[in-house]
């Protein structure tokens, strides 16, 4: 696929085939993915791949609460919200609640020695520190996308990094930086909703808007 229309058409896939995903496929992956840019070339993440259907139930079940915790302080009461906003929500909890269905399971961590986390004295909360790591996830999830496999992100599971640690025997001194779940797609969706660049583009003042080209 053209390196556009991939980035065009990386969704956040919720609907798998129950079908899995050879090695073969996942290691053509993961050997684009790791051409990641990390600060000083440290490269310090690591990929626990699982497809084990008990491990993965785990995973799920760890997923639960931080889920409806997340959807509780998102949205409050499901039922003061618009019906289309509602059923959108339903559909997400659906989601939640069947995950460990999804054929691969990649947490990926990140050793944590190897980050320079250069905003860590700005008074707020860091986002430098995932600067090491993020980009190494959006490439799997570009270079699986071109292989017609769906992905979903969650970054939820921090909440429990301890229990995942121990689940998946990962050493001290690594932070979860996400799971993501991998699979074949039961529909390719090709368009997504995205702002135009004119909404958070400006020309050298925040605020001095940018003209799109005629
Ligand atoms: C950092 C990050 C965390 C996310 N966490 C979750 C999550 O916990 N659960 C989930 O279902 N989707 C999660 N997503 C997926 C987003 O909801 C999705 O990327 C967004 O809604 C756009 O979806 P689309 O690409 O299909 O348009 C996350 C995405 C990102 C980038």
């Amino acid at each position: 696929m053209d390196i556009s229309e991939v980035m065009r058409q990386t969704a956040a896939t919720r609907h798998y085939e129950p079908k899995d995903v050879d090695n073969e496929v996942l290691y053509r992956v993961l050997d684009s993915a790791r051409f990641a840019p990390s600060g000083g070339n440290r490269q310090g993440w690591r990929v626990v791949v699982v497809k084990n259907a008990d491990t993965r139930k785990a995973i799920s079940d760890l997923y639960q609460e931080p889920w409806n915790d997340y959807v509780a302080k998102r949205y409050g009461p499901l039922e003061n919200l618009p019906p289309d906003r509602r059923a959108k929500v339903i559909e997400s909890n659906t989601f939640a609640a069947q995950i460990f269905t999804i054929p691969v399971h990649l947490a990926i961590w990140i050793d944590m020695s190897v980050v320079e986390v250069t905003d860590i004295n700005a008074g707020r909360p860091s986002v430098v520190g995932g600067g090491s790591i993020f980009p190494f996830v959006q490439n799997f999830q570009l270079a699986a996308r071109n292989e017609g496999l769906g992905t979903r992100i969650t970054t939820l599971l921090s909440h429990r990094e301890k229990e995942m640690q121990k689940l998946l025997g990962v050493p001290d001194g690594y932070a979860l930086a996400a799971v993501v779940m991998v699979g074949w797609p039961t529909k390719l969706v090709t368009k997504l909703t995205r702002n135009p660049v004119e909404d958070f583009t400006f020309v050298e003042k925040f605020g001095n808007p940018i003209e799109a080209p005629k």
